[in-house]
């Protein structure tokens, strides 16, 4: 990584691809390798809290309250940027995304760069832009292994724990706010706010030119495997389905229905989703990543309830099925 090289590597939340945050020309390796608009800003990554705080202007008291509850953990925190963070890690804006990931293999990763080098591994979800994320190795070196060079490295951490990217709080203005939900609950970062004696802002409405500072992962066509995605409540499924399979009778479908579908119409593969949030977030992009690439014509999921703990889910299955 010290030579410009990219590192992708395990977080409890998805796969990252990592470069030396500090290195204009390591960062815009990751852009190539990943296909993103330069004008998307990464999240950086570092082993600890105060090395975190050595990259932002100041500290507000949101971070400090939130990083101390959460870091290491699923949590990015959006402060305004110190200047040594070049403007093409956080896509020409002032703020920058840090976190502290958890996961053992990437504290190693952070822990080994910070003794040899920069310490700060700018590093966004190992996809392709616009595609599923990856949870295991196998599908970051089916996405991007073309896009790749032979000296740079995948550091395999066996499948992600948590399966869903890491919450993004944005702490630049008065009150700080959620700007992706994830596995990190609304209601959990509410609570250790107010025992700070902070507030939290309601979320931003979901209109595409709302998202200020930019959120790439806000934009709809995220997520998305490519074959082609409905989400929709059990009953209506197994009804589109069936009709979809009379008129296309050669078709292969794929279904994640919460209690099955024991007497589906042949053709059609069905799993049983897990029914608990955790669970579920766990296993959505591995099961999405094996279906796209098993080549089926069309995957189904059962809309997962309406419940604040489905939040991240729900906006994740949003993107993917837009
Ligand atoms: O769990 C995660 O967050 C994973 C792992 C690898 O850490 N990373 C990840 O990175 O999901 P990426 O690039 O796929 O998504 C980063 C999100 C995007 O929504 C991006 O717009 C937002 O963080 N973000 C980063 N820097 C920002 C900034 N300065 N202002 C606003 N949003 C920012
Ligand atoms: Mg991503």
């Amino acid at each position: 990584m010290s030579a410009g090289g990219l590192v992708v590597f395990p977080t409890e939340t998805v796969y990252g691809l990592g470069a030396d945050a500090l290195s204009e020309g390591a960062v815009s390796r990751i852009f190539q390798a990943k296909g993103r608009p330069t004008d998307h800003p990464l999240i950086v990554h570092l082993a600890d809290g105060a090395a975190a705080e050595g990259l932002a202007d100041h500290w507000p008291r949101a971070a400090d309250c939130l990083a101390r509850a959460f870091w290491p953990g699923p949590l990015t925190l959006i402060v305004r940027k110190s200047s040594r963070v070049p403007l093409a890690v956080t896509g020409g804006q002032d703020s920058v995304g840090l976190r502290v990931p958890a996961h053992p293999v990437a504290q190693s990763l952070l822990k080994a760069f910070a003794a040899q080098g920069s310490g700060a591994v700018a590093a966004p979800s190992a996809n392709r832009f616009g595609q599923v994320s990856a949870t295991r190795a196998e599908d970051v070196v089916a996405q991007l292994s073309p896009f790749m060079a032979e000296t740079d490295l995948i550091l395999d951490g066996g499948p992600c724990t948590e399966g869903l990217e890491s919450t993004v709080v944005d702490c630049t203005a008065q009150t700080p706010r959620i700007l992706r939900p994830g596995v990190l609950g609304r209601e959990a970062i509410a609570t250790a706010l107010a025992a700070c004696g902070l507030g939290l802002a309601a979320p931003l409405p979901k209109t595409p030119d709302t998202a200020v500072p930019r959120v790439s992962g806000s934009l709809d066509s995220h997520y998305a495997p490519r074959t082609p995605l409905w989400v929709l409540p059990a009953t209506a499924l197994r009804d589109r389905v069936c009709g979809y399979v009379a008129q296309h009778p050669q078709a292969r479908v794929a279904a994640w229905l919460f209690f099955g579908w024991p007497d589906a119409p042949s053709g059609v593969h069905v799993a049983v989703a897990p029914a608990d949030p955790t669970g579920y977030g766990r296993l959505l992009y591995a099961q999405l990543n094996d279906w796209d690439r098993a080549g089926f014509d069309l995957l189904c999921l059962e809309a997962p309830p309406p419940l604040a703990a489905w939040e991240a889910v729900h906006d994740r299955l949003r993107r993917a099925a837009f």
